[in-house]
C-alpha cells in the first residue's frame, strides 16, 4: 500500500482476481512461464474443445494428471491469507479464481467463484450435469446421469465461456477495490476486470511476480512472491479498514 492512494482504506466491497501465480508456491506450475508450454503441452493441445474432440484420451489423460498432482500440493500462505482476511472483514467481499485447482477451496475461502472451471468437478457432454470428482476418467467411464462415456473435464478451454459472469461483472461493478494476485494478464475477460473496476470508481492494486499485461490500468503495484507479499498486504489492509471503521 502507498501512502498517495485515494482513499483513507475505508472500502467496503472488495473483488479478489488470483491466477496461476497464487498457486506457484504451492508447487502447481504457471501457464507462461515455461517458455509457452503447460506441463510439456501446448495449451492448443490440450485445452481446446477442438483438442477434445481431436484426441479426447490425451486431454482426459492430461487432466487426470492434473487432479492427481492435487493429492501432492497444499494452500499456501497466499491462500490462506485470503481465507483468513475474508472471515475478519466485515465488508463484502468476493474472491473469482482463473484457477482450477482446488487451493483456495482448501485454504477455506468461502465466497468463491471458479470462473474457469475445476479439476474436482466433471460434466456431463449431453445433459450438462457437474459431478464432483476425484479419480481419473478413462473410455470406460460412465456417466452417471446417461450411462454413457460422457464425461468430460469441468473446465473451461479456450473459445468457451467463462463461469459466473453475471455475478462477477455486479460485483466488480459495485466494488470499491479491486486487487489482482498471480496473474499474467494475457486472458480475457479476466485481464480485463481492472479496467471495469476502475469505472465503479474502485482503487486497483496488482500483486504478482512481475508486471502483468495490464500493469498500466492499475493505480498500486507490488512486486515479489505472492506467498509473502499478500499476507502483509492484507494485514495492513485489514487493520486499515478497521480502523478507519472504529474512526
Ligand atoms: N507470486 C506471485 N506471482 C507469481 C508467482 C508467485 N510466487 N509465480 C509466478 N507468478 C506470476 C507470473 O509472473 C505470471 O505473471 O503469475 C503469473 C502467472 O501467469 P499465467 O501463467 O499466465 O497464469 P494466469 O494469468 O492465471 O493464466 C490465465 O490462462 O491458460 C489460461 O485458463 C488458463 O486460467 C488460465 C489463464
Amino acid at each position: 500500500m502507498t501512502a498517495n492512494s485515494a482513499r483513507p482504506y475505508a472500502y467496503q466491497r472488495i473483488v479478489v482476481l488470483t491466477g496461476a501465480g497464487i498457486s506457484a508456491e504451492s508447487g502447481v506450475n504457471t501457464f507462461r512461464d515455461n517458455g509457452g508450454l503447460w506441463e510439456n503441452h501446448r495449451i492448443e493441445d490440450v485445452a481446446t474443445p477442438e483438442a477434445f474432440e481431436r484426441n479426447p484420451e490425451l486431454v482426459q489423460r492430461f487432466y487426470n494428471l492434473r487432479r492427481a498432482q492435487l493429492t501432492e500440493v497444499k494452500p499456501n500462505a497466499a491462500h490462506l491469507a485470503l481465507a483468513n482476511f475474508e472471515q475478519e472483514y466485515d465488508g463484502e467481499f468476493l474472491l473469482v479464481t482463473q484457477n482450477v485447482d482446488d487451493l483456495h477451496d482448501r485454504a477455506g475461502s468461502q465466497k468463491l467463484l471458479h470462473m474457469h472451471g475445476e479439476l474436482k468437478k466433471v460434466r456431463c457432454v449431453r445433459t450438462h450435469r457437474v459431478y464432483d470428482w476425484s479419480d481419473d476418467i478413462t473410455d470406460n467411464t460412465l456417466c452417471e446421469c446417461c450411462q454413457q462415456p460422457n464425461l468430460r473435464p469441468h473446465i473451461v478451454w479456450f473459445g468457451e465461456m467463462p463461469l459466473f459472469m453475471d455475478e462477477i461483472y455486479r460485483a466488480l461493478q459495485s466494488c470499491d477495490l479491486f486487487i489482482s494476485v498471480g496473474t499474467s494478464g494475457h486472458v480475457y475477460p479476466a485481464a480485463g476486470f481492472v479496467e471495469l473496476a476502475t469505472q465503479a470508481g474502485a482503487d486497483t492494486i496488482e500483486i504478482n511476480l512481475e508486471p502483468s499485461q495490464v500493469k498500466d490500468a492499475f493505480q498500486e503495484h507490488i512486486y515479489g512472491k505472492a506467498g509473502l507479499m499478500l499476507p502483509m498486504y492484507l494485514t495492513k489492509l485489514l487493520q486499515a479498514c478497521q480502523a478507519s471503521k472504529d474512526a
